[in-house]
C-alpha cells in the first residue's frame, strides 16, 4: 500500500506525525510525505520534533514547492492521501481545486483518481465560510475527518486521545492498529 502524508500548518502537527510513527515499521506500507511552510513552522513550534526527524519517518519526502515531483501527478498510483492536520486554508484551497502547492496539488490528484483523501480539518470555532468549505470538499470527494475523540475508550494521556483519532483515519484503509474499540473498550 502506497499513501501520501501531507501536514498542513493547523495546530496539531502530532496527528500527522503519530500517522506516520505508526505506519514506519509496517512493511506493507509506503509513506510519501509532504509539508506545507506553516507545517514546518507547527512542528517546531508546538512539538519536541525536528522537521528532520519527522521526514526521517516517512519512506519518501517532497519539497511543497516541487509541483513536478512523482506525487503531483494522477500516474503515479497511490491508495489515498491523509492531510493531518489539515488547515482551513489547506481545506480552502482543496475545496476550490486550486492547485497552488504539491500538498493541494496532490489533494486535487487523490479526488481526480477518485482516490480516498481524508482531510484532518482542525479550526474552532466555525463560521459559515469553514462550513460551506467542508461541505464543498465533501462534495467532490474528500472525507471530512475533524480531529474529534471518542470517551468511551477511557483515555488516561492526551497520546490516548491522538491516537483514538489517528486509528479511525487508518481503519479507512483497514490498517488495524489494535487501539480500543467499542464495545469491547467498555
Ligand atoms: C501555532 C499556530 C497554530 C495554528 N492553528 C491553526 C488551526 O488550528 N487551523 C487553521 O486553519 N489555521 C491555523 N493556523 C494558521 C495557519 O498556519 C495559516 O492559515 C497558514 O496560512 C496555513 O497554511 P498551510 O495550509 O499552507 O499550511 C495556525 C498557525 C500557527 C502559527
Amino acid at each position: 500500500m502506497r499513501l501520501v502524508i501531507g501536514i498542513s500548518g493547523a495546530t496539531g502537527a502530532i496527528y500527522g506525525i503519530r500517522i506516520l510513527e505508526l505506519l514506519k515499521p509496517r512493511s506493507d506500507v509506503e509513506t510519501h510525505l509532504v509539508i506545507t511552510d506553516m507545517g514546518r513552522a507547527t512542528i517546531r513550534l508546538e512539538t519536541e520534533y525536528s522537521v528532520q526527524a519527522v521526514e526521517q519517518l516517512a519512506d519518501h519526502v517532497y519539497n511543497v514547492k516541487d509541483l513536478a515531483a512523482a506525487i503531483s501527478s494522477g500516474s503515479f498510483r497511490t491508495d489515498g492521501m491523509i492531510v493531518a492536520p489539515c488547515s482551513v486554508k489547506t481545506l480552502s484551497s482543496v475545496a476550490n481545486c486550486l492547485n497552488d502547492n504539491l500538498l493541494t496539488r496532490t489533494a486535487d490528484v487523490t479526488l481526480k483518481e477518485r482516490r480516498k483523501l481524508v482531510l484532518v480539518v482542525r479550526e474552532t470555532p466555525l463560521h459559515a465560510g469553514h462550513c460551506q468549505l467542508m461541505l464543498d470538499a465533501s462534495r467532490i470527494g474528500a472525507i471530512i475527518m475533524p480531529p474529534v475523540p471518542a470517551f468511551y475508550t477511557h483515555p488516561k494521556t492526551i497520546m490516548d486521545l491522538v491516537d483514538d483519532t489517528v486509528s479511525r483515519i487508518l481503519d479507512i484503509w483497514n490498517l488495524d492498529l489494535g487501539s480500543p474499540r467499542w464495545p469491547d473498550s467498555r
